[in-house]
């Protein structure tokens, strides 16, 4: 008998076909987000769940007493209740490596449309208020030449300091843990405490987990170090950054404008930021290109079948499952 699986949200066909030769699937049929009920009762009788962007938490897990595996379709899975899959030996998997230059392409973007007001001159030109030329329009920020600080420097910060090399910007960087010395050799990348880190950079580009640690890591005494020139970048997370803090940052003129991607309370963004014209914002796009959403979802089902087939899965997040 194949195993029970469920789906959250309908995968590429080419995907949906590998999974349904090996499993026997449910897929909830809208690209939406499902109630936490919903998602209770329809992973009560599966072996395995291949989660895309719905939370995983001790309530859902509660009724699921057959599942082995959750598969996540992304790299981060702050939305899953990791320990406790762990508590019931549920093995989690995650999907990092192939959204890696897709995720640093977008921040790369969010910095280029903020520095050099992308979205406020398309929407200039699309309002009818372009005019005639006029010396002082819409003047933006170098790019190449400045200083760009990675706060967190692992695949995604590492993949965006190697486009920053072709902006000849000096690279910055800080995290917990600090990678082979070649690595920095070879991204021209110089270690630095958090403190300089903020303190130095015309960029700050956020390239964090969220974790109980990483939890508002920018706030407003981090804001109130960064240079009033700054713009600061977020790809990563919305709760890494303490969004009524950087509001009031924004508002006080400590920092000069951000591109967003994420936000704290998704999708409701803070009213204020809707307001403000040097402000760039993304509906979480980090990882949205066909080619790469493609990739998520064959890895995620990678990741689902063989751990329903036995075998380690290749992105198992909690090792501990197994022991
Ligand atoms: C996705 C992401 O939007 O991979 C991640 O951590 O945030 C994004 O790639 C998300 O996972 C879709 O479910």
């Amino acid at each position: 008998m194949k195993p029970k699986v469920f789906v959250t949200r309908p995968l590429p066909p080419a995907v949906a076909k590998l999974v349904a030769s090996k499993c026997d699937v449910s897929v909830h049929p809208e690209d939406g987000p499902m109630s936490p009920e919903q998602l209770a009762a329809a992973c009560r009788e599966v072996e395995g769940v291949l989660v895309v962007g719905a939370s995983i938490t001790e309530k859902v897990l509660r009724q699921a007493s057959k599942l082995k595996i959750v598969a996540n379709c992304g790299v981060g899975y702050d939305h899953i209740d990791v320990a406790a899959c762990t508590a019931r030996g549920i093995v989690v998997t995650n999907t990092p490596g192939v959204l890696t230059d897709t995720t640093a392409d977008l921040a790369f973007a969010l910095l280029m449309a903020a520095a050099r007001r992308i979205a406020e001159g398309d929407r200039f030109v699309r309002e009818g208020r372009w005019q005639g030329s006029k010396w002082e329009l819409l003047w933006g920020r170098d790019i190449f030449g400045k200083t760009l600080g990675l706060y967190g420097f692992g695949r995604i910060g590492q993949a965006v300091a190697r486009r920053a090399c072709g902006f000849s910007m000096r690279i910055l960087y800080h995290d917990q843990l600090r990678p082979p010395e070649a690595v920095e050799r070879q991204l021209e990348a110089e270690y630095v405490d958090r403190e300089s880190l903020l303190h130095e950079s015309d960029f700050l580009s956020l390239h964090l987990p969220l974790t109980p640690e990483t939890h508002h890591a920018i706030g407003a005494a981090e804001l109130a170090l960064m240079k009033p020139t700054a713009l600061l970048i977020n790809a990563a997370r919305g709760q890494v950054v303490d969004e009524e803090a950087l509001v009031q940052a924004l508002q006080a003129k400590k920092i000069a404008g951000a591109g967003l991607d994420v936000f704290e309370h998704e999708p409701r963004v803070h009213p204020a930021l809707l307001e403000m014209p040097n402000v760039v914002l993304m509906p979480h796009l980090g990882s949205a290109t066909a080619e790469t959403r493609f990739k998520m979802a064959m890895l995620a089902a990678e990741n689902l079948l063989a751990a329903l087939e036995g075998r380690r899965p290749p992105n198992v997040v909690n090792p501990e499952a197994y022991k």
